[in-house]
């Protein structure tokens, strides 16, 4: 009799453990499924026309994790940069995984530019038009650094 009630248990157990990891999201998907739209033209060709000095990525810290309005990036994108921010992965589609090169070296500077200053319309990813251009470009260098990575 013990035995049964052992081995009820257990695959109780079991099944209640496989639930619980069912519906997670896989975290750090590498690479990602992506379906962004592309940018318009204007934007697509655009270069990062400031140099990633030490400065800016401090600011581009401060913004990523702090100041940002109106929501700051890391609830997303995560504070390591890998989309796994308590909303990133309860978005769908998911939150850029900015550590996965396979997916962001086919991001270029002008891309993620036109997707920082006017959102992604049918995702989670909001607008940030009260951004400078140079609030903006300084994001650009501080999202690339999570994965060291480059669109060349
Ligand atoms: C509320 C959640 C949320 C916040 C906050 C957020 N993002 Fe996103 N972001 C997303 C989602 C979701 C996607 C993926 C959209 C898609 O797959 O098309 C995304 C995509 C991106 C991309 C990739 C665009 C592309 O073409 O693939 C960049 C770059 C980006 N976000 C930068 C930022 C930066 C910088 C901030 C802060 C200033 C920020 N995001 C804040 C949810 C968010």
């Amino acid at each position: 009799m013990k035995i049964t009630v052992i081995i009820i248990s257990i695959t109780i157990w079991i099944f209640g453990v496989s639930l619980a990891f069912a519906d997670k999201p896989d975290k750090a998907q590498c690479p990602q499924n992506r379906t962004t739209p592309d940018a318009p033209e204007k934007y697509s060709g655009l270069k990062n026309p400031l140099e990633a000095t030490k400065k800016r990525m401090e600011k581009g810290e401060l913004l990523y994790m702090d100041t940002v309005q109106p929501m700051q990036c890391l609830h997303c994108h995560g504070a390591r940069g890998d989309g796994t921010g308590e909303l990133g992965l309860q978005a769908d589609p998911l939150a850029r995984n900015f550590t996965c090169a396979e997916t962001m070296n086919t991001i270029s500077d002008g891309q993620m530019y036109w997707a920082i200053k006017n959102g992604i319309e049918g995702t989670a990813m909001p607008a940030y038009p009260n951004l400078a251009d140079w609030q903006i470009w300084i994001l650009v260098h501080y999202v690339r650094q999570f994965g060291n990575n480059s669109a060349d």
